[in-house]
């Protein structure tokens, strides 16, 4: 295969081009760098380019230049929390993006797309969310996915492109940001932890997720690319079957760290957050093999070594937030100060 990868940067995308390259395709990362940074990318034979892609023409010219055949969406500002406060640059960054990403490869011939959509889009239904449940968000970031899917699936068949959706859900593992104040919390945690900060947790902490580990993920989202002509049309969940709380998660991170009885502080409860999130796995055992061989467990002990090694990380944000009010949670404010 000939493959863009966006977002090929960032976490997920970077384990993405590295594992298309080890199976001899030719990969092409595109990355503007506001969220990710290209030493996430080990692979010498990637190609990367630092390139924004809701640029439809540059992204037309990339297509047609390297004969790609198949794109996978991974580019975002995937700051579901803040979405409320900044929903100008999550708008721009998900579903503007996608449309120049998404118009080009249908201009330059490209069949195959697969777009890495989210667990938000079905907002607070009851779980365990299945594939097949109409889209409910309940945030600007869930509608931007929800968003992101229809135009796909309307554009698939008048177009003749094939397309996989994948709804991963709170993945966590080495080479995620640890700098990001905004977004995902066991990087937040642990960078917490190596700054001397004390932890916070919003609410009472028994929201529910289900925290995946890449390395389980990571082979469903390869064969989701390879077989994407073949899964036309479907929409898979990706991620772990067991689910856990934030307590549980912070309990297990110290432990990882090293500090098990380190300070937490409650928070009043995140707005529009919901409280308990997981979806079902069978279509990813079914369709795309899933079989967890590491764990979460096993995967916050492999990646808090990995933080340990990196050390430190000074909070960084590209995106700052649009709409600070009182109902801004502090610690996005003082981020400002
Ligand atoms: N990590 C998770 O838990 C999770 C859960 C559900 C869905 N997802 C989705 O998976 C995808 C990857 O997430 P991630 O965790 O690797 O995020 P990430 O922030 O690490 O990676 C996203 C990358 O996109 C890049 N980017 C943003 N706007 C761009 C643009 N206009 N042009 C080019 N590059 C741009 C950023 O620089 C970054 O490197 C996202 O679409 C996200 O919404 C992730």
């Amino acid at each position: 295969m000939n493959v863009v990868v966006t977002g090929g940067a960032g976490f997920i995308g970077a384990h993405i081009v590295d594992a298309l390259a080890e199976r001899g395709n030719l990969v092409v990362a595109v990355d503007d760098e506001s969220g990710g940074d290209f030493q996430n990318v080990y692979a010498s034979s990637v190609l990367r380019r630092r390139l924004d892609c809701g640029n439809f023409a540059a992204m037309k010219e990339l297509y047609l230049k390297h004969g790609i055949d198949t794109v996978v969406h991974c580019a975002a500002n995937a700051r579901e929390g803040t979405s409320a406060f900044q929903p100008d640059a999550v708008t721009r960054r998900n579903m503007g993006a996608y449309a120049a990403t998404l118009s080009a490869a249908i201009a330059a011939g490209v069949k195959n797309v697969v777009l890495f959509s989210s667990m938000a889009v079905y907002g607070d239904q009851k779980p365990p969310f299945e594939e097949a449940t109409p889209p409910k968000p309940v945030d600007v970031y869930g509608l931007n996915k929800a968003s992101m899917e229809a135009m796909t699936a309307q554009l698939s068949g008048l177009h003749g492109i094939n397309y996989v959706v994948i709804r991963p859900h709170n993945v966590f593992g080495e080479r995620q940001s640890l700098s990001d104040k905004h977004r995902n919390v066991v990087a937040i945690f642990m960078n917490r932890i190596m700054r001397g900060e004390p932890l916070f947790i919003y609410g009472d902490g028994e929201q529910k997720r289900a925290f995946s580990y890449i390395a389980d993920s990571l082979p469903c989202f390869i064969a989701a690319t390879e077989r994407c002509a073949r899964l036309h049309n479907e929409i898979i969940n990706v991620g772990s079957t067991e689910h856990l709380t934030v307590n549980q998660l912070a309990d297990a991170v110290c432990e990882e760290m090293g500090v098990p009885s380190y300070p937490r502080d409650h928070l009043p409860e995140r707005p529009l957050e919901v409280k308990t999130a997981f979806p079902t796995y069978t279509k990813s055992e079914k369709l795309l093999d899933y079989a967890e061989s590491v764990g979460w467990k096993e995967g916050i002990r492999r990646m808090a070594a990995w933080a340990k090694a990196q050390g430190p990380q000074k909070w960084r944000n590209s995106d700052p937030l649009e709409i600070i009010t009182e109902k801004t949670p502090k610690p996005w404010i003082m981020e400002l100060e």
